[in-house]
């Protein structure tokens, strides 16, 4: 996997509690990337790496520099660490940039809709200017949910996109911790609910060739999912990108605490894995230091075989068929048995 170093050229602040970081393109090789996909930033914090994904929010036909947006979550170890200490000239290492979550899935396309709530609009986003630039046959539907108007990253380049182009992108806000708000069709008070999204889609004829992309908490994508798979929207026009990976408590029935061997770049190691703890998290508790990205089952890179004992992965959003039967994605892997072996490839 290439690993790149990258320059801060300016940070931009979106809200209270969001940035967004602009980087220098490496004068020699660019990175070449696709709206909606990201990088994974490296980072040492107090001694210790930490690797976190973060999806573009430029869009490679029209940001000169490649950007992402980082919102603070509560005692979140990285986008505290990248809010309140990177500034500009510093110089950040990433991994070359990932993700399936990009228009070039289908193409072309007539009506696209983009349902995202909170930072879920970073990869949206790229997404929109990317279509607006390059595809202009498309009219864009966004659905944006936050508290109010001041938490909404991008509420004043979304208004300006609007202006820019009245007959090709549509928004609709969601705020959910408003006293009181004028109801428009561009403005709602409350969350995104299946009413409105049936209403939203009684206006267009052809339901079934709309396009879909979700970037939001689960539940948010479960609602919005199921009911378009009502309005009779094939599941391979909607797409969706996870932020982090959840699981429900009853997924870890059976799980057990174990002692795990540990093989990697020809040294063996023996971790404590407790019940409720991923394979990666502990190992990367105790400074071993095996790659990764994304942190919920999606790019690999995690990759190990189980050589003895049995796992179980948790939390994956999509099937994997193309995993060999002792091939397993150590983020979302939880124990079975007593004891395990595991070689990371
Ligand atoms: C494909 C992808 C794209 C992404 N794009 C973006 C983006 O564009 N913008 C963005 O802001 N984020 C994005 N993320 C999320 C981002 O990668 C990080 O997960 C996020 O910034 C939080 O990282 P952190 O280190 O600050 O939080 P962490 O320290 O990892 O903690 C995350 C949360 O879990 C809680 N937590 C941590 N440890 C525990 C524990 N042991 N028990 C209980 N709770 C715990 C913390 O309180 C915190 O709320 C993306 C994620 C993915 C997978
Ligand atoms: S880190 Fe991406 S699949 Fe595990």
């Amino acid at each position: 996997m290439k690993h790149y170093t990258l320059t801060i050229q300016e940070i931009r602040k979106e809200t209270k509690d969001a940035i967004t970081l602009c980087f220098k393109q490496p004068g020699l090789q660019k990175i070449k990337y696709q709206a909606g996909q990201y990088i994974t930033l490296i980072v040492k914090i107090n001694g210790r790496k930490y690797a976190r994904p973060y999806s573009f929010s430029s869009a490679p036909s029209v940001d000169a520099t490649l950007e992402i947006t980082v919102k603070r979550m509560p005692d979140g170890i990285v986008s505290n660490f990248i809010n309140n200490e990177l500034k500009v000239g510093d110089v950040v290492e990433v991994l070359e940039p990932m993700g399936d979550f990009t228009s070039n899935r289908i193409n072309p396309i007539n009506h696209v809709y983009l349902w995202g709530v909170g930072s879920g609009i970073t990869p949206l986003f790229s997404l929109i200017k990317e279509i607006l630039h390059s595809q202009s046959n498309t009219v864009i539907h966004l659905i944006y949910g936050n508290k109010n108007q001041d938490s909404a990253i991008f509420s004043k380049q979304l208004s300006h996109l609007k202006k820019d182009y009245p007959t090709a992108f549509f928004l609709t806000n969601f705020y959910s911790q408003v006293d009181f708000i004028e109801q428009s069709n561009t403005i709602q008070k409350g969350r995104i609910s299946t009413s409105f999204i049936i209403q939203l889609l009684a206006q267009h004829k052809n339901v079934k060739e709309s396009v879909h992309y979700i970037c939001g908490p689960k539940d948010l994508k479960e609602i919005i999912k199921s009911t378009l798979m009502e309005l009779t929207v094939p599941s391979s026009s909607i797409f969706s990108e996870e932020f982090e990976l959840v699981i429900d408590p009853i997924e870890l029935e059976g799980v057990e605490d174990s002692k795990v061997s540990v093989l990697f770049q020809g040294r063996h190691s023996e971790i404590f894995v407790p019940k409720g703890k991923s394979v990666l998290d502990v190992a990367l508790d105790n400074d071993i230091d095996m790659p990764y990205s994304c942190q919920t089952g999606n790019c690999n890179t995690c990759m190990a075989k189980l050589k003895d004992g049995q796992l179980k992965m948790l939390g994956l959003t999509k099937k994997r068929d193309d995993l060999a039967y002792d091939e397993f994605l150590l983020c979302c892997s939880y124990p079975l048995t007593k004891a395990i072996s595991i070689e990371v490839i």
